[in-house]
């Protein structure tokens, strides 16, 4: 670790290069780590994504940032944990180098449906006396890499034409999650992420292609439960997906 510095409400440990900020902050919660804290590398070197894939960058190509939230969150509302990750992210991005992003079901950044960057959210242990869970939540953005090569990705510098900096980038992210974070504890606060959870979510109305174990549905995504779960509607059904890989596709099969 090279220092340790509050911004915003998170005390922030910076290291040069790391297995995992997630792994970090994971083992860190497990020794009784604060509310709050966030851990940022300028390389992993054993980044995990979602679905067990690998999240892998060149050090110093891309915002590698993870927090610890202890929450009084139950078992269904926890997405909204990625919600307020990946919202403070794209509100950071505005305010520092606006681009058009949005979010792809479930937690993607993506700029012109190439993904930008992605939010993997784990918890750690069970509830405490206060009824808080620690969950820690990673984000990875691409700077000026273009990401995994089988994401499809694009980078910051593509989408603007200029290379972010990426503390600034990471003070105003840290900025806005302070505030959504705090939405996490209040019914209307969490009715709050879900609302711009749905606005920002360009996979809605969309054709897609959702692929689960063993098969794939084609159909168009038509609302997210509460519970964050997607609604894909084909001609003969609606399927409600809690997990699993989407693709926006042209047409529908219908
Ligand atoms: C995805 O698959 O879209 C999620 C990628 C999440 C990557 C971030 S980088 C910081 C944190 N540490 C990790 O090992 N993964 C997350």
């Amino acid at each position: 670790m090279v220092s340790t510095v509050r911004a915003s409400s998170f005390a922030v440990h910076r290291f040069v290069d790391i297995d995992s900020t997630n792994d970090w902050l994971l083992a860190a919660a497990r020794g009784g780590a604060l509310d709050r804290t966030a851990a940022v590398a300028d390389f992993q070197r054993r980044g995990r994504g979602r679905l067990d894939r690998r999240w892998e960058a060149p050090p110093g190509t891309a915002l590698l940032c993870s927090v610890l939230l202890r929450v009084p969150l139950a078992v269904e509302d926890r997405h909204l944990a990625s919600v307020a990750v990946s919202l403070s992210a794209i509100e950071a991005l505005h305010a520092v180098a606006p681009c058009a992003v949005g979010l792809k079901w479930p937690n993607d950044l993506v700029v012109e449906d190439q993904k930008l960057g992605g939010v993997l959210a784990e918890t750690e242990g069970t509830e405490d006396a206060d009824g808080r869970v620690a969950l820690v939540v990673g984000l990875g953005l691409n700077l000026s890499t273009t990401g995994p090569s089988d994401a499809g990705g694009t980078s910051l510098l593509d989408a603007t034409g200029t290379m972010p900096d990426r503390d600034q980038l990471l003070d105003a992210y840290l900025d806005v999650l302070s505030v959504r974070a705090d939405e996490l504890c209040s019914a209307t606060g969490r009715a709050a992420l879900l609302s711009a959870y749905r606005e920002h979510l360009v996979t809605l109305g969309r054709a897609v292609r959702v692929t689960l174990h063993d098969t794939s549905i084609e159909g168009i995504a038509t609302a997210i439960t509460d519970h964050g779960h997607l609604v894909v509607t084909t001609a003969d059904a609606s399927h409600v997906i809690a997990a699993g890989d989407v693709v926006h596709v042209r047409a529908p099969h219908l």
